[in-house]
């Protein structure tokens, strides 16, 4: 069901979950300081109770109000509202559950005029993981919502997703080195470039421990999903498209029925959208490469039995482009 804004903040406020648009991608909101609806986030998207959730506000005052703001952070309050998250010592009244038992709690100001009015109105913090059961590709439209939970769940409409991939997440280590937890469309040389030092993040990160091939798959979609090189992209251009099929099977000796309908996601110079090719965009472009994938994933999972992606360039937006493409991959050729 579609429900308006002031109806939104009526069932926050009465303890009730409800998806809301953001510009990254639609959030499942609840009231931070109610325990029993952050329990009904984590139990509607099956998800582990070992992951924390992204806090929204409408101004940093009110975050203030839940957790220590150092004075040097606020620098990066320049990039709000917006895709970035930053990680502040919480205050006692965030319950435990909201970051998993961590002494750290996740913040953000989401760059959407429905989701502030939203938070304006309740004035309070309203924690919001993307609004997908757990492992799935997160919503970019209301309607990939009530697709999800089978119309159970009110959505506030706020149209297509403008990024379309998940914020950025940083944790400060001191003022002038932080750690890039989630790439988004804010990048590790984005901010280098504002003057900052980057501590990798991947030595504690157990995700990134494992092989590649072993990697938690974060983003998939509910069929197998190849991601290739780039340079695979030209070689499609030049080939038979069932004889570029045949070749890559035999090649990775994958389990695929030779008979399976395996869809194309490109960019660049193919057909828009036609029988096998789903073109993310035309001249690719990274930032309509990031806001059309999801829906285009979740459309091509319903159509076909596989899908073929290939890499983009890893710069900017494309880092995390990648990124989300490799945690969807079940088998990868990157080479
Ligand atoms: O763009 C977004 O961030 C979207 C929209 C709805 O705002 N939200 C989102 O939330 O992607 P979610 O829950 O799907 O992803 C939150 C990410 C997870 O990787 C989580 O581990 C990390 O942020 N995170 C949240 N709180 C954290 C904390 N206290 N410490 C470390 N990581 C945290
Ligand atoms: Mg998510």
């Amino acid at each position: 069901m579609k429900i308006d804004i002031s109806t939104a903040v009526r069932e926050l406020k009465k303890g009730n979950v409800v998806a809301i648009p953001t510009e990254t991608v639609y959030g499942l909101g609840a009231l931070i300081t109610n325990i029993d609806a952050i329990k009904k986030i984590y139990e509607i998207k099956k998800r582990p109770l070992n992951n924390p959730l992204i806090c929204h506000v409408h101004h940093p005052s009110v975050i203030e109000r839940y957790a220590y703001i150092e004075d040097y952070q606020r620098k990066m309050f320049e990039l709000w509202p917006g895709p970035l998250t930053i990680l502040f010592k919480k205050k006692d009244i965030v319950p435990d559950i909201v970051t998993a038992g961590s002494q750290y709690c996740a913040f953000r100001i989401p760059d959407h005029p429905v989701f502030l009015e939203i938070l304006k109105q309740v004035d309070e913090p309203i924690a919001a993981p993307s609004a997908n059961p757990f492992a799935k590709i997160s919503p970019v439209t209301a309607e990939m919502v009530l697709d999800y939970f089978e119309n159970t769940i009110p959505v506030v409409d706020g149209g297509r997703c403008k990024v379309g991939l998940e914020s950025t997440v940083i944790k400060f280590i001191d003022h002038q080195s932080l750690q890039v937890l989630r790439p988004g469309k804010y990048t590790k040389e984005f901010f280098e470039k504002m003057g900052y030092r980057i501590v990798d993040y991947k030595n504690q990160n157990l995700d990134r421990l494992l092989s590649p091939g072993l990697l938690p798959k974060h983003y998939s979609p509910s069929i197998p999903l190849i991601l290739l090189n780039k340079k695979y992209l030209q070689i499609l251009k030049e080939s038979d498209v069932d004889l570029f099929i045949n070749k890559l099977l035999n090649q990775l000796s994958l389990n695929i029925d030779k008979n399976a309908k395996i869809g194309f996601l490109v960019y660049g110079d193919f057909p828009t959208k036609d029988k096998v090719f789903y073109n993310l965009s035309k001249n690719a472009n990274l930032e309509e490469i990031a806001q059309n994938l999801f829906s285009f994933l979740k459309e091509m999972e319903q159509k076909f039995d596989a899908i073929i992606s290939f890499k983009v360039e890893d710069q900017g937006i494309g880092i995390a482009i990648n990124d989300r493409l490799r945690r969807a991959a079940e088998f990868k050729i990157e080479e």
